[in-house]
């Protein structure tokens, strides 16, 4: 048996329990893993409230197919399926599945052909966990657009999750970055790279008289009618949520036949690469998770109820 948080039904974060569940035995292809670190995030907070709706048909239309919740972990490997080739026994891991993970448990098991990778060097597992999630949507943002050094590019909620990572890779990519975030993060976002900030609480980054070759809206809080006006001839738009009567998918279609800015919708499927990706900008010293607070599995669902406020700084780390 092992320790998990678990929800047998879509809620808030009351509905989490913490109780001693069936341990997982992995299949040939899998790892057991024992579980040190995960992260409790956005993509956590909508399976477990089943929001926006269609989430459900990925995670059961009347109640949670998946009861353990967790879509990302760092850990060290307790034993390797018979066809397991990439990883043994006392491998430092770490990996994501938006699908879930069940990873806010003692143990878990993943197929060596998912989205898992080793720990670089010498990265804790708490830094591994934060790691993966808001970086991979942040990835799967600067993928969808043709971004060039010294392009202009407004990142709005930059101390987020996805905001404080997508700062940071377009840093890589050599990007002229304005961050928008609250004033108590302008030290933050500074520091990650951003040539410029806006405090959202004084200025509304809708009426700035700048021109950004992209928007990159990582709280989805903006819409890309009030962003029109600061975009490039040519610019693009990218929102991490789907808008107003979910109008951004429909606005990628609309904008790549009509006019000359465009609306994207990333659909970040590719969970390896971003993994792959992430680790090797850890690896080089290119990228730093920002980690705000840290709980124990017990306080689970303590650490869902702020997350779910989203004003979280950055990734809320569980310790196993
Ligand atoms: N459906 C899914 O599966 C899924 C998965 C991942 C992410 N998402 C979406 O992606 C978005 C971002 O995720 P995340 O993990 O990066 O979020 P997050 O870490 O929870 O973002 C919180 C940050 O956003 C800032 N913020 C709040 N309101 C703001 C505003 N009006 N303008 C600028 N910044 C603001 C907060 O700053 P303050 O402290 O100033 O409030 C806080 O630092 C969320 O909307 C989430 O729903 C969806």
């Amino acid at each position: 048996m092992m320790k998990a948080a678990v929800h047998y039904q879509y809620g808030s974060s009351d509905v989490i329990k913490i109780r001693e569940v069936e341990k997982p035995v992995p299949g040939k292809d899998e790892v057991l893993v024992r579980v040190r670190s995960a992260t409790v995030n956005r993509t956590d907070c909508a399976m477990l409230t089943a929001k926006p709706f269609f989430m459900r048909l990925q995670t059961g239309l009347i109640k949670p197919g998946k009861i353990i919740s967790g879509t990302d972990f760092a850990g060290g490997v307790e034993a390797a399926g018979e066809n397991v080739s990439m990883f043994k026994a006392g491998d430092r891991i770490f990996g994501f599945d938006d699908n879930g993970l069940s990873s806010h448990a003692e143990y878990l098991t993943i197929s060596e052909k998912n989205a898992v990778a080793k720990i670089p060097g010498e990265f804790s597992f708490e830094e591994a966990a934060a790691s993966i999630e808001g970086a991979h949507y942040a990835y799967n943002f600067l993928n969808k657009v043709d971004l060039k050094s010294g392009q202009k590019v407004l990142v709005n909620g930059a101390s987020g999750a996805i905001g404080s990572a997508a700062l940071q890779l377009l840093k890589y990519y050599g990007a002229d970055v304005t961050a928008v975030c609250d004033g108590k993060n302008t030290g933050l976002v500074i520091s990650l790279g951003a040539d410029k900030v806006i405090d959202y609480e004084k200025e509304n980054f809708t009426h700035t008289d700048e021109k950004f070759d992209f928007v990159f809206d990582t709280v989805g809080k903006s819409t890309f009618g009030k962003c029109k006006r600061i975009l490039k001839s040519g610019g693009v738009y990218i929102s991490s949520e789907l808008g107003p009567y979910a109008q951004n998918p429909f606005l990628t279609l609309f904008t790549k036949v009509f006019g000359n800015k465009k609306v994207k919708f990333p659909l970040p499927l590719n969970r390896l690469r971003s993994v792959l990706f992430i680790r090797k900008l850890l690896e080089d010293g290119l990228f730093r998770p920002v980690i705000d607070r840290k709980y124990d599995l017990d306080e689970t669902g303590e650490a869902f109820r702020y997350v779910l406020k989203g004003q979280k700084t950055g990734n809320v780390v569980l310790s196993v």
